[in-house]
C-alpha cells in the first residue's frame, strides 16, 4: 500500500513558525514518517508583514535544510512549496510566476485570514485557474465564515478550488468550532485531500489521532483518497473537475 502524502507542513529549519533548527526538522519528519506519510511537502509561510519570505528565500532555506539532512535515515521523500497568504501582494506573485506552487506547477496552497474571506476571492481563484494553477485552500475548517455556514465554500469549489483538511482539527486541536466545521465539510464531501499542517514533532500525536478518526468516520477507501490518491493527483495535475 502506498503511503500518505502530506501537502502541508512546516519542517524547513528557521524560516517560519515551524522547525526552529535541524534537530526540530529531523524530529518532525521522523514523526510524520511514523504516522504514515512517505512524501512530505514543505509549505513554509509566505505572508507579507509576518513571514516576509520571497520565493528565493524559501528555496534557499529548503536547500540548506535538505543539505543538512543528507544521509539521515528513515526520512520521507521531501518536496517544496509554500503556504501563500492570499493578500494582494501574494496573489500578484502567484499570477506573475514569483510564488511557489506545488511541484509540477499545477496547484498552489493558499490560506485566508481567519475572520473573513478575501475580497473578490472567486474572481481571483478564476484568474489562477486561467493560469493553470488550481487553488488548494488550507484548513477551511478554521475560517469563521465556514463555522456558521459551510456553503460559503461553494463558490470556491465552483471555481475549481480544492479543500485541504487539517486532520488534527478532527481531534479537536483548534477547538470545538473548527472540529464541527470539519465534520460538516466531511459530511458534505467537500474535502479533496487531507494533511498534517504540523509545525513540530509534538503536533503529530493529534495528527495521528485525526487520521484514526478520519478512517473511522468515512471508511478506508475514502480516507486513503484524502491522504494518498487525492494529494498525488494534485501533484501530478490529474485532478478531475
Ligand atoms: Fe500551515
Amino acid at each position: 500500500m502506498r503511503g500518505f502524502v502530506d501537502l502541508h507542513s512546516h519542517w524547513v529549519s528557521a524560516i517560519d513558525d515551524g522547525a526552529r533548527n535541524l534537530p526540530d526538522s529531523i524530529a518532525l519528519l521522523t514523526a510524520l514518517r511514523g504516522a504514515g506519510f512517505d512524501t512530505v511537502v514543505a509549505t513554509p509561510h509566505m505572508r507579507p508583514g509576518l513571514f516576509d519570505n520571497t520565493e528565493a528565500d524559501l528555496r534557499r532555506a529548503y536547500e540548506a535544510t535538505c543539505k543538512a539532512l543528507a544521509g539521515t535515515p528513515g526520512l520521507p521523500e521531501l518536496l517544496l512549496s509554500s503556504e501563500h497568504f492570499f493578500d494582494d501582494i501574494v496573489f500578484q506573485r502567484l499570477i506573475d510566476g514569483k510564488a511557489l506552487p506545488y511541484p509540477g506547477g499545477h496547484a498552489a496552497l493558499v490560506e485566508f485570514p481567519t475572520r473573513a474571506f478575501p475580497a473578490r476571492v472567486a474572481n481571483r481563484f478564476s484568474d489562477l485557474m486561467r493560469k493553470k494553477i488550481r487553488p488548494v485552500l488550507a484548513h477551511p475548517e478554521r475560517y469563521e465564515p465556514v463555522w456558521s455556514d459551510a456553503s460559503v465554500v461553494e463558490p470556491l469549489l465552483d471555481c475549481g478550488a480544492l479543500l485541504l483538511l487539517d486532520v488534527a482539527a478532527l481531534a479537536g486541536k483548534y477547538g470545538r468550532a473548527p472540529r464541527r466545521a470539519a465534520d460538516e465539510l466531511l459530511e458534505r464531501n467537500y474535502y479533496y485531500a487531507a494533511c498534517s499542517d504540523a509545525h513540530k514533532a509534538s503536533d503529530v500525536a493529534e495528527v495521528t489521532a485525526g487520521i484514526k478518526i478520519l478512517f473511522d468516520r468515512i471508511g478506508k477507501e475514502e480516507a486513503m483518497f484524502l491522504l494518498s490518491e487525492g494529494p498525488r493527483t494534485i501533484l501530478d495535475g490529474t485532478v478531475e473537475s
